[in-house]
């Protein structure tokens, strides 16, 4: 398939295939995705399960005997929420470490150490003896989600043809989707394997980290990141390859010409600092405060134990988890098909008020029928279930790929790894603080917490109304003139720097 392709919109055309080793290197690095993915939907089940309970979680499991006398509480245990929450806390660390990786050795080196360490981690989780060796495990796979993160959604979009660039960018998240369903589903399996379903469930995560080892020795490095590391002529033959096409001259030229100017910058964490940094770097951080504080995650770690709290039994609650499962996939495709054509603030927009409905008709059932001890009815549960699926339904189409689609085309070329960086952890950040308190701000709160939610969901919807600009459409490299100057908020620090600009030449 031979397209005329544009590096930034309005700039110079560039022809390009869509070759089939591209395809082929893109369903490679989005296992990254269905790793982290396949994490995120893997603990809230293993942590549902009586054999992995009693053996590493004694007390919870003991509570869990007297679930009818506490709702809310059953399974709040700090070391539960260490089991879930470490793998975030690791990946934190490790996405700093991963960006510098990135930038001296590449992406696909960046990751090959993600496989390794997804390796590792699963064979001491799955393996575990002993809670020590659990939480090691757990590091071991923060580390690879931290690497993964951080590389695969660069490589996706530097080694896809300009045009492609947004719905490629989605293939990640829509991994990272399908990574969460299958989890549910070998968690819905595995749960009647004994003593040692756990054990099968923590290991899955194997065949992925396999492939993406394997598959990492097939993918080629991407053209932006040998010629940053002066390999100029590597460079231009694999953009020959991946673009199928005899004549890249112009887009070799370009990925120089933005390669020097990046190459002047020395420190891109000092120039995230500056003024005209704030707007990406700002939003970028808030988009991930938001993702995570709208409550999705604590529905997606959760979901199995949230639908045996609201009264369905372990196995129907894991069936109910593959039914949001499935329905967090599908849901992304309309975000892969609408977000170039109706823009990323109306989905934002819609999504919010959509999500804060469902959240709040899901607070108030809980609160007006679900006590302290007792169950749900029927028809009540139902309610809830199909409120917990229209909620991951908005998520699916708006924030969830959003958050990674936004902070990877605002930033300029200078900033954009570090800037990212920055995005990745603060996500983690946030993953860590709801997956660490989520089970005692359940108990505490009890049904208050889907309130405490809802509050946040105004806020970000608040936030995206003013302050998020459109930026469909926008090439890349235009972003600070064409949304960031005009802006009528964030044109201030544009200003800010112009006027620092002028004073510098001034004095010089
Ligand atoms: C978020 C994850 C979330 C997932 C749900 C991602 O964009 O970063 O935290 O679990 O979406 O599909």
């Amino acid at each position: 398939m031979a397209v005329v392709v544009s590096a930034n919109g309005n700039g110079p055309a560039f022809e390009a295939k869509m070759t089939v080793y591209v395809f082929v290197c893109v369903l490679i690095a989005a296992v990254g995705g269905l790793i982290f993915g396949y994490d995120i939907g893997i603990s809230g089940g293993v942590t549902a399960m009586d054999d992995f309970l009693k053996k590493f979680f004694p007390t919870v499991w003991e509570r869990k005997q007297h679930a009818h006398e506490n709702n809310y509480c059953k399974y709040d245990n700090q070391h539960l929420q260490l089991f879930t929450s470490s793998l975030y806390l690791a990946a934190l660390v490790a996405s700093f470490l991963a960006s510098a990786v990135c930038s001296k050795l590449g992406r696909k080196p960046t990751m090959q150490f993600a496989s390794v360490f997804f390796l590792i981690g699963v064979g001491l989780a799955a393996g575990a003896d002993n809670i020590v060796m659990l939480i090691i495990g757990r590091i071991l796979l923060g580390f690879g989600v931290g690497f993964g993160n951080q590389a695969v959604p660069l490589f996706l979009s530097e080694i896809a043809p300009a045009q492609l660039r947004g719905g490629l960018n989605i293939v990640f998240q829509l991994m990272v989707t399908i990574g969460i369903l299958i989890a549910n589903l070998v968690n819905y399996f595995t749960a009647t394997v004994h003593p040692n379903g756990w054990r099968f469930a923590l290991g899955g995560a194997a065949i992925p980290a396999v492939i993406l080892l394997l598959g990492s020795l097939i993918i080629c490095e991407t053209p932006t990141s040998l010629i940053e590391r002066n390999k100029n002529e590597e460079g231009r033959e694999t953009l020959r390859k991946i673009r199928g096409v005899e004549d890249i001259n112009d887009e070799y030229e370009s990925i120089v010409h933005a390669c020097e100017i990046a190459s002047q910058v020395k420190d891109p964490y000092r120039k995230l600092l500056k003024p005209a940094s704030r707007p990406p770097l700002i939003i970028g951080m808030l988009l991930q405060l938001f993702q995570q504080f709208s409550g999705i995650n604590a529905i997606m770690f959760y979901a199995p134990v949230l639908f045996q709290t609201v009264g369905f039994g372990s196995n129907a609650a894991l069936l109910s988890a593959v039914i949001t499962g499935s329905i967090n996939v599908l849901s992304t495709f309309v975000g892969i098909y609408l977000v170039d054509r109706t823009g990323r603030r109306f989905l934002l927009l819609q999504s919010s008020v959509h999500m804060l409905i469902s959240q709040l008709i899901i607070g108030i059932i809980l609160a007006k029928d679900l006590g302290i001890t007792g169950t749900l009815g029927k028809a009540q549960a139902m309610v809830v279930v199909v409120f917990v699926c229209a909620y991951v339904m908005g998520f699916a189409w708006s924030w969830g790929p959003l958050g990674w689609l936004i902070p990877s085309e605002t930033f300029p070329l200078e900033t954009r790894s570090a800037g990212f960086a920055v995005a990745v952890s603060c996500n983690m950040l946030f993953t860590f603080v709801i997956a660490q308190a989520f089970l005692s701000m359940l108990c505490g709160m009890r049904s208050g917490i889907f309130f405490f939610f809802s509050a946040w969901i105004i806020v970000m919807g608040l936030f995206a109304l003013f302050f998020i600009p459109e930026t469909k459409g926008v090439a890349i490299d235009d972003v600070r003139e064409r949304v960031w100057k005009p802006h009528w908020f964030w044109k201030r620090y544009m200003l800010a720097e112009d006027d620092h600009q002028d004073v510098e030449k001034r004095t010089e």
